[in-house]
């Protein structure tokens, strides 16, 4: 098989407890997979990303594992594994599964033997250190908030967590944990998976001298980031851990990989890069300054714009992009990028025609081809994300009214991206006939996919067209293949390039903003390929754009 087999593909990514519930327990679940299957065959999408589906106390839905062999009974049995491969098999869909060996939960085996014996063969399966003075070992903040040091009983002895206290590190350090590592990998790939997302990657090498550091905050701690992401080393674990098993079985690889320096990307994606590609965040956490959701970054269309061009040019350098503008720990990409009044047909179709024309693989999350929006809540407790409790503390913290700090949540929680999905304007989306675990948005009425597949004028048609453009169009191999270059234009607002192979090219124009703008185009664009607006005002080599709209054009 083709080294990089999968260049062509369009991956839609699905969070299992919201996607669709079989049993009426209000929680999604794989048979909920299976069963929609013919759904995802008939949007076009080659590959599944399913988000994590392991045995698990759930504390962080999934990402803290406490068995990587078996199947959380929430979601299903071990038996629906391979009839959920076999399912996206018969629709020529392959299936990627999360990769979560950062760290491991609380409720994992090798962890509760550690906590049993912190000084013994398991004590050094997670990172153990003796605190000082009656403190914590170092003032690590970690990502879900607090000391990233957590007390073991009374022993004097702290272990490490850069997430949750329910996810300890996992020691990478010991050869033995890696081989563990390796062999469920590879057990994975052997049950026909086609290959990983792998969660949170480039923290998996810690700085080992524990340093101290200077405080970021009032709270005396400082990012865990700083001492534990992509540290000098990490390129022994990543080479061996693709030598070992990502490599013979030729899968696809997208690693989660924030802190990665333009410097590094040959090591992460280059030729023979760790991974097949990896996600950025600079365009993702555009909106909000160090991962702290009640701090704006007061960003423009143009800093997303240089973001953008520099994203693509530094990539295609050396390698391949995965390109997204939303995932389960992001907000509604309509909500982030443009004012409320703005949101509708013409916004969410700009940036699925983005999405879907740069160069690199296309990530769709489930709901953003409907048009979803964040969801209005009333109170706390219709969240269940332990992130945005910590997120809402911490700008409590800061001085944020109740209010404020609820405006923030609204436009910040990952659970925006995880109520459930909208399948018909019936009870609960019909997601579910029982409780749904989180609410539904409660335009569901209106936003559902069944309402979309009816009526070929929907932003769901639009993806769809999209997708068969990458898929079997007289520009396919241009789209996926073609050469990107900035197609200079004086109007900041707007995003516009081509990408050309052999003698086709396309130019993508889009108009970043609420008025008109113009571009000069000549005339050998004479083929319109795509365009989110009935008309195509073009008057002697000027292109007049209209708010929002964004078009493709052909030589
Ligand atoms: C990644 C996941 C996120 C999870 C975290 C810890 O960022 O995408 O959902 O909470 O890792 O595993
Ligand atoms: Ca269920």
């Amino acid at each position: 098989m083709n080294r990089t087999w999968w260049k062509d593909k369009v991956v839609y990514q699905i969070y299992p407890k919201s996607f669709y519930d079989t049993n009426g327990d209000g929680i999604g679940d794989l048979q909920g997979i299976i069963e929609k299957m013919p759904y995802l065959q008939d949007l076009g999408v080659d590959v599944l990303w399913i988000c994590p589906f392991y045995r698990s106390p759930m504390a962080d839905n999934g990402y803290d594992i406490s068995d990587y062999y078996r199947i959380d009974p929430q979601f299903g049995t071990d038996a629906d594994v391979p009839q959920l491969i076999a399912a996206a098999d018969a629709c020529q869909i392959k299936i990627i599964i999360d990769l979560v060996i950062n760290h491991t939960s609380e409720a994992h085996p090798w962890f509760q033997a550690a906590l049993a014996d912190p000084t013994g063969e398991f004590g050094r399966y997670y990172y153990i250190r003796e605190g000082q003075n009656g403190q914590p070992p170092t003032n690590w903040r970690a990502l879900f908030g607090g000391n990233a040091w957590e007390p073991i009983r009374d022993t004097g002895l702290y272990y490490l967590h850069a997430f949750g206290k329910e996810q300890p590190d996992l020691n990478w350090e010991n050869p033995i944990v890696r081989e563990k590592l390796y062999e469920m990998v590879n057990w994975w790939l052997d049950q026909g998976i086609a290959g990983f997302r792998i969660d949170a990657i480039t923290f998996i090498k810690k700085n080992l001298d524990f340093p101290v550091l200077e405080p970021d905050q009032p709270d005396g701690l400082a990012l865990i980031q700083k001492a534990s992401l992509n540290q000098p080393g990490i390129e022994i674990f990543l080479n061996e851990l693709k030598a070992r098993t990502f490599l013979p079985h030729n899968c696809l690889t997208v690693a989660e990989a924030p802190g990665v320096e333009l410097e590094d990307l040959p090591k992460y994606v280059g030729e023979d890069g760790f991974f097949s590609m990896i996600f950025d965040f600079s365009l993702a956490d555009i909106d909000i300054k160090d991962d702290v959701w009640h701090v704006g970054s007061g960003w423009t269309v143009k800093d997303f714009r240089d973001h953008f061009y520099k994203l693509m040019i530094e990539t295609q350098k050396i390698g391949w992009n995965a390109n997204y503008f939303e995932n389960h720990d992001q907000p509604r990409a309509l909500n982030k990028y443009f004012p409320p009044e703005d949101i509708g047909f013409p916004t969410a179709t700009l940036l699925a025609t983005l999405l879907m024309l740069s160069r690199g693989t296309p990530y769709i999350y489930q709901g953003q081809e409907l048009g979803m929006v964040n969801t209005p809540v009333d109170s706390m407790v219709e969240y269940n994300d332990l992130s945005t409790y910590d997120k809402y503390q911490r700008a409590i913290d800061a001085g944020l009214s109740h209010d404020a700090a609820m405006a923030k949540m609204f436009a910040r929680s990952r659970d925006n991206a995880r109520f459930p999905f909208p399948w018909d304007a019936s009870k609960n989306g019909g997601f579910t006939t029982g409780q749904p675990w989180l609410k539904l948005n409660p335009n569901y009425t209106e936003i559902n996919a069944a309402s979309q597949m009816n009526n070929d004028q929907s932003i769901r048609a639009f993806y769809k067209h999209l997708i068969a453009l990458r898929k079997n169009s007289p520009w396919r191999e241009t789209i996926v293949d073609g050469y990107f270059a900035v197609y200079p234009v004086t109007d900041e607002q707007i995003i516009a390039f081509t990408m050309q192979k052999g003698q086709q090219q396309l130019l993508t124009l889009i108009n970043f903003q609420n008025k008109a703008g113009q571009v000069p185009v000549p005339d050998y664009f004479d083929t319109l390929v795509s365009n989110n607006y009935p008309q195509l005002n073009r008057v002697s080599c000027q292109v007049k754009l209209l708010p929002y709209q964004a078009i493709v054009l052909a030589n």
